[in-house]
């Protein structure tokens, strides 16, 4: 994917960190930058997903390493880190149990921020740099997500807020919101399969996004190219959302 887009080893002499990193959309950003040159450690729970992920990315030619780690504790080395730990599930507001809201609020948002708080030494003395991954639920009223709506909304401030905080020590805080994205787990547990066609058509590009648009995006704003690039959220979704209101 890199060879004929990006120069070759553009991320070489990096080190990423990245949270969820063994599936899905940031399986593929770990892979992306391991092809692009980056040393990779890739985060989660659950060894046996992180394990076949980074034993594809070494036989592949590339460097990464599988740790199950408790997210306060980041590899010292690191210079890139991706918060891409996420938990979600379909469930309306009014049954959604205060546990339940702050399960996902805990992930996703306090995960992050965890992260980013560990990780600060680190980045600064390296002049280092943050992605993490959002999404655009939380630009309009999402049934059934309201407590990843919140969630997401948070880790939004925190991108902002951290690339006015850090970007005076050289440390870049992005985020990517990606749109429905096939392959996926959240599109598995999202997207009932009777509305996927109707959703879908209201996709002004007229596909659902694959995991590759993420990867380049990724790899794109970790890379030198993006570097006068902060505190932006970049939205993937074919214009997904700008449309979702008018043509439903
Ligand atoms: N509907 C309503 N509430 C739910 C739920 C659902 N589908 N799934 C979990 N919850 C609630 C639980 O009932 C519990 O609240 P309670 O104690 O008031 O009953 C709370 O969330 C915590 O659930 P638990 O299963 O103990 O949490 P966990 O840490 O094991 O799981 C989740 C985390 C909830 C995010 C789970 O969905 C998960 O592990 N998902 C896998 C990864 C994922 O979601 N990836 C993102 C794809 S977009």
């Amino acid at each position: 994917m890199n060879n004929t887009i990006f120069v070759d080893g553009i991320l070489r002499e990096h080190v990423a960190f990245v949270t969820g990193g063994g599936t899905g959309i940031t399986g593929g950003v770990s892979r992306a930058l391991a092809e692009a040159g980056a040393s990779v450690v890739l985060v989660s729970r659950k060894l046996e997903h992180l394990e076949p992920a980074a034993a594809a990315i070494n036989q592949n030619g590339g460097k990464a390493f599988a740790v199950v780690a408790d997210v306060r504790q980041p590899e010292e080395v690191d210079d890139i880190v991706i918060n891409g730990a996420a938990g979600n599930f379909l469930c309306k507001a009014e049954e959604l149990s205060p546990n339940g809201f702050g399960t996902v609020v805990d992930i996703d948002l306090k995960g992050t921020f965890n992260v980013c708080r560990a990780a600060f030494a680190q980045l600064k003395e390296q002049r280092g740099q943050i992605l993490n991954i959002s999404a655009t639920l939380h630009y309009l009223g999402t049934p059934m997500q309201l407590h990843v709506s919140a969630a997401k909304a948070g880790v939004d401030a925190l991108t902002r807020n951290l690339a006015v905080e850090w970007g005076r020590y050289g440390i870049r805080v992005n985020g990517i919101a990606p749109g429905p994205i096939e392959d996926t787990e959240g599109m598995k547990r999202l997207v009932p399969e009777p509305i996927k066609e109707r959703l879908k058509k209201n996709i002004p590009l007229g596909r659902f996004g694959r995991i590759s648009d993420i990867e380049k995006a990724a790899v794109f704003l970790c890379s030198d190219a993006a570097s006068f690039i902060n505190g932006t959220v970049l939205v993937i979704d074919g214009g997904q959302w700008l449309a979702a209101n008018r043509m439903l």
